[in-house]
């Protein structure tokens, strides 16, 4: 089926199932502990031997030898794949850097071998005996030091951007702003390891793997290896979340299978967690310079936004200037794009690739602008909004409240009580501050098939290869089934992650729960209309509700279309060329209150309010999830997380959760979420857009907008630790 836009009047608006804040369908199997995640699918392979990776303990050069003599005599080992041993293998389209190293190594903890034994214990120990000699060289790890050398990214979206005369329009404004920020390297870290269990029939390969993007991957898995699409089948259930950092084929599902291979039975691998951080992918470091001339009333008239970045060879830049171009009015305007290359581990998305780092720092700039204007920072964003995309006036958004987003955060947060002045509002030993921040994501539409059945019980099955990484799926799926077909949510049952189903959007980039509950509409479409022709009732006509169908008249029971078969429909939902006629996007405002400790420079989150403009919300519950998850990882942003980097060795030194730190819950105050009553007949026929990577963005700069407010100290290196505060806060009375 193809979108046509607007959508008009269908059965999701009836909401009867859809927009209500249901549990999730896959709560109790979770909170139960009866979920198979990926490593936990013994039944799939009740002989499985275990895989152990070892990592390259250089960062540049080759391997010069290997002995593996040794590691082959202990104790139950069975295989041990090397890049020796693998034979030719291909690259993934999705991977910058090989995912099985040697004798060329391109990162620290690239994975040069993996050891199959009996058990895991063995797996491990024999590992340790694996000797590799290296022949390191010296690589570049500093961005500071190799931003000069950086180069424009050839890619057309990576490319430079302007409008009109930034550089005279900034030299000529009365008010301007001129200043750099920095956000570290930044790690995934979700909850579950990589982790693949791998089968090989004959010469079909089945592997049972955590990943956001099942056909991505099963298109890489085949590539890698050079064998048939067809011939894989990748199966991805459960997923212990993702972040981005399961959004590609990794070194353990491409070793399990290499290891199963070698070892000719079925092998498993889950990456070991001090591994993670230097072998898969991070969130790049930023340094970013932003320019702002504005009028003495506060309108912008110039906007300039530069980032620097560093990747691999080959790889990409992280695209932190991409809202700049969008959410701002002014006339004279500028955007670029710097990559340098680094021969750190592959950096690559991580939630809201781009607009996350990018906001940390706008939005900075735009505190600091508001302040020499002697503006209150909502109402300087609220004077430069735009109505339509500043480069093009004809290109307008699908939806844009941002204005509404701020006013109403303003309003629930108490934003009037926040002192314009810093440094002012004590509580006991804690400095207060607030600080706000606009939430800008992108909302990206990608095509989505599913596969629905209707069985003599009524009870529709759902199949599709979508996957669900913690967000919901299987829930605003099952609310979609059960709005289209008129049945309770207890007669639908929804199958995911299989690559055998029908191709979907996949999790990524927030446009996962939209994308994919169009894919169950289309299909959904063509089933009511198969229904409604096995009932001899006019399909244009009929209504679907309590299990029955209705047209002319005559009320049939639902199931009695499959008395004597299944019903089955298949279908997509495309979307042609929508997003180049039309400019469509999320917004937010974020609104936090900190405490800052006077005489130990502590920061403490006190409070959070998130609203959010993000088209139809499909299940407040798991919306509102999905928002307070992002938030906190805001909060780590802020003022936690960073991978520092060994300038020597070339590595993350903190890879392992002990090093990284990430907030926990007495980290986390009390955090609201309001959406705006919205829906968006331009975004798909759900009339929904994305929320998961929304909600993190402009977190860290509301947070440091308020650390400053509470203090007077204004830092611009991410994260805020209070080494960066202490020698500059008040004195203490
Ligand atoms: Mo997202 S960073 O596309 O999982």
């Amino acid at each position: 089926m193809k979108f046509t836009t607007p959508a008009t009047t269908n059965p999701i608006d009836q909401l009867k199932v859809v927009g209500q804040p249901v549990d999730r369908i896959d709560g109790p199997c979770k909170t139960t502990g009866t979920a198979p995640y990926a490593y936990e699918q013994h039944a799939a392979a009740p002989n499985a031997a275990y895989g152990y990776v070892v990592g390259s303990a250089i960062a540049k050069g080759r391997i010069v030898s290997m002995s593996l003599d040794e590691a082959r005599r202990a104790p139950g080992v069975i295989a041990i794949v090397t890049a020796d041993s693998a034979g030719k293998l291909g690259k993934g389209k999705f991977n910058t850097a090989k995912l099985l190293g040697g004798p060329d190594i391109q990162h620290y903890h690239q994975a040069v071998a993996l050891v199959v034994a009996e058990t895991f214990e063995q797996a491990r120990a024999a590992a340790q005996l694996v000797q590799m000699k290296y022949a390191a060289e010296k690589g570049a790890y500093d961005l500071a030091k190799a931003k000069d050398k950086a180069a424009p990214h050839p890619d057309k979206e990576n490319k430079d951007s302007k409008v009109g005369d930034f550089a005279g329009a900034f030299a000529s404004a009365p008010l301007k702003l001129d200043a750099t920020y920095t956000t570290p390297d930044q790690s995934h870290s979700m909850m579950e390891p990589h982790a693949s269990i791998a089968v090989w029939n004959g010469d079909k390969l089945t592997v049972w793997t955590a990943n956001q993007m099942i056909d991505w991957s099963k298109g890489d898995m085949a590539r890698t290896l050079g064998i048939p699409k067809e011939n894989v089948r990748l199966i991805s259930p459960y997923i212990g979340g993702g972040f981005g950092g399961k959004l590609f084929l990794r070194a353990e599902a491409l070793l399990a299978a290499l290891g199963a291979k070698a070892a000719g039975r079925p092998v498993k691998v889950a990456l070991q967690r001090p591994l993670m951080f230097n072998n898969t992918t991070h969130r790049p470091a930023t340094i970013q310079r932003i320019r702002i001339g504005a009028s003495r009333e506060g309108k912008i008239n110039a906007i300039g936004h530069e980032s620097w970045s560093g990747d691999l060879p080959d790889g990409k830049p992280e695209t932190a200037v991409q809202q700049t171009k969008l959410l701002y009015a002014g006339a004279n305007r500028m955007t670029k794009m710097r990559l340098a290359v680094l021969d750190l581990p592959e950096g690559n998305a991580m939630r809201a690739p781009g607009e996350a780092p990018g906001l940390m720092a706008l939005e900075i700039a735009m505190d600091e602008l508001a302040e020499k204007l002697k503006m209150d920072p909502v109402m300087f964003r609220i004077i430069n909004d735009t109505t339509s995309d500043p480069s093009n006036k004809d290109r307008k958004f699908s939806q844009r409240r941002l204005v509404e987003c701020l006013r109403t955060g303003a309003d629930k947060f108490g934003w009037n009580q926040r002192s314009a002045q810093p440094g002012k509002t004590r509580d006991g030993r804690w400095l207060v501050g607030m600080g706000v921040a606009a939430a800008f994501r992108n909302n990206l539409v990608q095509k989505s098939a599913a596969r629905v059945r209707l069985d003599r019980n009524g009870v529709v099955t759902v199949e599709t290869d979508m996957t669900d990484i913690g967000t919901g799926s299987y829930t605003v799926i099952a609310q979609t089934a059960a709005e289209m077909m008129g049945v309770p949510l207890a007669k639908v049952v929804v199958k995911l992650g299989d690559s055998s189903f029908p191709v979907s959007a996949g999790s990524g980039g927030q446009w996962g729960g939209n994308s994919s509950t169009a894919g169950v509409y289309a299909a959904c479409v063509k089933l009511r209309d198969a229904v409604a022709q096995k009932l001899d009732l006019d399909p244009a006509g009929a209504a679907f509700a309590g299990g029955t169908v209705q047209a002319g008249g005559r009320s049939m029971p639902l199931a009695q279309a499959a008395a004597d078969g299944d019903v089955v429909a298949e279908d997509l939902m495309e979307y042609g060329d929508l997003d180049k006629k039309c400019q469509q996007s999320t917004f937010g405002g974020h609104f936090a209150e900190v405490g800052v400790d006077i005489y130990t420079g502590e920061i403490r989150v006190r409070r959070m309010l998130a609203v959010c403009a993000a088209g139809r919300i499909l299940n407040p519950k798991s919306a509102r999830s999905q928002v307070i998850g992002a938030m906190t990882m805001g909060v780590g942003a802020a003022l936690m997380e960073e991978l520092v980097i060994d300038q020597r060795g070339g590595f993350f030194v903190n890879h392992d959760l002990a090093g990284y730190e990430v907030p926990v819950h007495a980290d986390i105050p009390h955090q609201e979420v309001i959406f705006l009553d919205e829906t968006d007949p331009i975004s798909s026929p759900m009339k929904a857009k994305g929320v998961g990577e929304l909600g993190i963005c402009g977190v860290g700069a509301a947070i440091a907008n308020a650390v400053y407010n509470a203090t007077g100290v204004r830092v611009r290196d991410y994260p805020i630790t209070l080494d960066k505060l202490i020698a500059k806060l008040p004195a203490t009375a």
